[in-house]
């Protein structure tokens, strides 16, 4: 028997957001170890590794096997670039990554997705460990309002959910919250710098 596909497989909010926008106020930078988590069919992957060229790295990771053999196709398909590093995994059990390892952290429209699978709290308890001191974590969500596109209202989570969410892991809002057209918002939180201890 087949398992059964994660919440919103095979979808993408690519197609819905202002891209440019997006990459204006995506806080991504030459030279940084990127995780796209719950990547999909990697819509944001291929181009996130665009902008962490030449010495950057990008770590995808979604539960649906399929996304992730596509992530894989596209990129061999530049044999010549920076590798991208895929894994299908749950978001909500511990992560492939290492601790402190991730200078950026996208989550696209699936923290509803999480939050309506009760686990949430444990992705993102994953997501503040692997993320470095004064890592970034950016969301894209869908705007509290009626669809479609996207789930229903009720599913949505405002900027105040996400962000009482975040606030007990030491992850803090950072920047101005952006609409990326009529359907979604982008929000970024940093991590708070873990002190150094008694020296
Ligand atoms: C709406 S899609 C967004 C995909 C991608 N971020 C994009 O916008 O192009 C939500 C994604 O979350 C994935 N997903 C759902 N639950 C997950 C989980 N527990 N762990 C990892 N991925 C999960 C689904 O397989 C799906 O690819």
């Amino acid at each position: 028997m087949n398992s059964p596909q994660p919440t919103a497989a095979g979808k993408s909010s690519y197609d819905l957001i202002d891209t440019d926008r997006f990459w204006e106020v995506l806080a991504v930078a030459p030279g940084m170890t990127v995780l796209d988590l719950a990547c999909g069919s990697g819509r944001y992957t291929l181009p996130l590794r665009d902008k962490v060229r030449p010495d950057g790295r990008v770590i995808a990771v979604d539960l649906w096997a399929e996304g992730i053999e596509q992530v894989r196709a596209a990129a061999q398909n530049s044999p010549h670039d920076i590798p991208i590093e895929t894994h299908v995994a749950d978001a909500a059990e511990t992560l492939p990554v290492a601790s402190g390892s991730i200078d950026l952290c996208l989550m696209a429209t699936v923290l509803h997705d999480l939050a309506e699978d009760d686990s949430d709290a444990k992705a993102l308890a994953e997501v503040a460990r692997v993320l470095k001191p004064a890592g970034i974590l950016s969301i894209v969500e869908f705007i509290k309002q009626d669809g479609p596109p996207g789930p229903p209202k009720a599913v949505r989570l405002s900027l105040q959910e996400v962000s009482i969410r975040l606030l007990p892991l030491g992850l803090i809002r950072f920047g101005a919250v952006v609409e990326l057209g009529p359907h979604t918002y982008f929000a970024q939180f940093r991590a708070l710098r873990r002190s150094a201890g008694p020296r």
